[in-house]
């Protein structure tokens, strides 16, 4: 092929007299109107020209492709890093010791101790509060449990699930028929950056927990929006 190749520049150094005209791929070139007989004199030098003339078309088309899979490939990795640079997922327990909260005299916020996932920090263990790192859509979790210790006992498994401070969700288990029960509630919401999330433990309910992990609440971005 390289032979060929040197063989066909050889040849058309030597009919300088023979110039194309290039139309791009897949259009056809005009020539010199006297190729034709050009190549009635000279057909091996002809032929060679002919065949370089197509190697440049093939090259040419080559790169312009590769140019634009380059640019296809840039575009993918912007997408894919900025995907990336914006990952958020927390998963969180009550406790990881038995213990429980609650019940308190006024509506408290949750502060789950036991990380199992914070992705990006949004999720804060001082203030149990998650902050919207950026805006999308976000599945989010809650799961409450409470034991009562005895049947008979009043059981109070409750949890609120808010955001910037209005309810989106709530969970009530309140009665005496149960010595333990647990409820959970999974929601899409679209969220903006900046947005706080977080659980409330309503007055006179009260949550048990161990390293069972029973009381999950839980966060993560779908898909970004902005
Ligand atoms: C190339 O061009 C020159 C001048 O235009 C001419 O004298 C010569 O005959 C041409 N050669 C061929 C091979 O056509
Ligand atoms: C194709 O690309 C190569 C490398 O960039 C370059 O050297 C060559 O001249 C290009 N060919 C054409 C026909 O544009």
């Amino acid at each position: 092929m390289r032979g060929i190749v040197f063989l066909c520049l050889l040849g058309c150094s030597l009919a300088q007299n023979l110039t194309y005209s290039w139309n791009g791929p897949g259009t056809s070139s005009q020539g010199d109107p006297n190729a034709a007989n050009e190549c009635l004199t000279d057909t091996q030098t002809c032929g060679c020209c002919l065949m370089q003339k197509q190697m440049w078309r093939m090259e040419t088309f080559f790169n312009m492709s590769l140019a634009e899979l380059q640019r296809g490939l840039e575009r993918a990795q912007g997408v894919l890093n900025t995907m990336r640079s914006s990952r958020s997922a927390f998963s969180v327990a009550l406790t990881d010791t038995r213990r429980c909260v609650g019940p308190n005299r006024a509506d408290v916020v949750v502060q789950y101790q036991s990380v199992f996932i914070n992705l990006g920090d949004g999720y804060s263990v001082s203030t149990g509060v998650f902050t919207v790192p950026r805006s999308g859509v976000y599945a989010l979790a809650l799961t409450v449990y409470s034991d009562a210790g005895a049947v008979g006992v009043l059981l109070a498994a409750c949890g609120r699930m808010r955001r910037n401070g209005r309810v989106i969700a709530a969970l009530n288990e309140y009665n005496t028929q149960d010595q333990e029960d647990s409820a959970t509630v999974v929601l899409a919401v679209q969220m903006q950056a900046g947005d706080k999330v977080d659980v409330i433990l309503p007055a006179t309910c009260y949550l048990c927990d161990d390293n069972s992990h029973y009381n999950t609440f839980s966060g993560f971005l779908l898909y970004a929006t902005d």
